[in-house]
């Protein structure tokens, strides 16, 4: 895998993509649990995303569960032929919402046959695994077991790419060692900058970098110096956030998540938004924002 010389594109396991993606996680019910209150509009915030250009949407079969991989079924399908749905795998839902981890062989095998069937699709694109030893933050424990398992799926032409998620840079270098790993998503922002060093070594060795919460989740980001720039600029904040992690290297590859299509429109103008230098200096010195805590993973 290389980065293209486009800023636009990346290529993503030999598969070209614009790096302006979408992340489908705030179309299930509250807590990412159940069905949405309007079904219509999480359908009408695909169909806009993908007839704007979008051709990289990230889920799961634990949204909902299930919620979401049908959603963008019944919204997409049958699928456009650039269009690349990566999933990931390694987590469960409990009956009470509850996160839990999921990555015995059968679960892990149980997880893509869902996946496939829920997205109706023959062929997994990519599947990020994603670890649970500390479902809120990457925490250190050998991934080898669940990886083999993976790897086998993917030699049995069920899963084309496999990714990881919430992982250290030792899970990275392990996984190296057992498969090809084309994506890392972990959490990042313009204010939670903990894998900068990462991001960088990724990029060094072409793999992109997949920030979840590149808004901040399920409290957007507070930020006086990103409110700031975007009066400055006179662009929506969400905007700014996003057009700073596209020029924060380009191998960042991003998935903001919107139950809107008015939200979706202004974080789609991140990819024509291109930042002055004194502004993007002002926010890479960003260290403090007031966030309030996430309430999953
Ligand atoms: N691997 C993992 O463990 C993991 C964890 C979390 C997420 N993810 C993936 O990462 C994707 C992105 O993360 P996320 O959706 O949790 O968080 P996010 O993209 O950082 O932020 C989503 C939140 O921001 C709001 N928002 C979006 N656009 C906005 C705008 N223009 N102005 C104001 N508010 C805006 C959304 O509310 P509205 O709906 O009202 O717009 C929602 O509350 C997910 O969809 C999922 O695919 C992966």
């Amino acid at each position: 895998m290389r980065q293209t010389s486009q800023t636009r594109d990346f290529v993503l396991g030999g598969r070209r993509i614009r790096r302006l993606g979408y992340g489908a996680m705030q179309l299930a019910g509250p807590g990412v649990f159940g069905p949405p209150k309007d079904r219509g509009a999480a359908i009408a915030v695909l169909r806009h995303a993908v007839a704007s250009g979008v051709n990289h949407i990230d889920t799961s079969d634990f949204y909902g569960p299930h919620v979401t991989n049908e959603i963008i079924r019944e919204a997409l399908s049958p699928y456009p032929d650039d269009l690349i749905i990566i999933t990931k795998i390694g987590a469960r839902r409990g009956s009470d919402g509850a996160w839990l981890p999921a990555l015995s062989a059968a679960e892990l095998k149980g997880a893509v046959h869902d996946n496939l069937r829920h997205l109706g699709l023959d062929t997994l694109e990519v599947v990020n695994l994603r670890a649970m030893f500390d479902p809120h933050g990457p925490a250190e424990g050998s991934l080898e077991a669940p990886l083999a398992v993976l790897a086998e799926l993917q030699r049995q032409g069920l899963v084309r790419q496999i990714g990881l998620s919430n992982v250290t840079p030792a899970q990275i270098a392990e996984a190296r060692r057992i498969c090809d790993i084309v994506c890392i998503q972990n959490h990042y922002n313009v204010v939670h900058r903990t894998d900068d060093a990462l991001i960088d070594e990724l990029g060094r060795a072409g793999i992109a970098y997949v920030p979840f919460f590149p808004l901040g989740g399920f409290a957007p980001l507070q930020s006086q110096r990103l409110f700031d720039a975007a009066q400055q600029l006179g662009k929506p904040p969400m905007q700014v956030a996003l057009a700073w992690l596209l020029r924060r290297a380009s191998n960042i590859l991003v998935i903001p998540g919107t139950s809107s299509v008015s939200h979706l429109k202004e974080n789609l103008g991140a990819a024509n938004l291109t930042l002055p230098d004194e502004i993007a200096v002002a926010l890479d010195g960003i260290t403090h924002a007031v966030i309030k805590p996430s309430t999953t993973i």
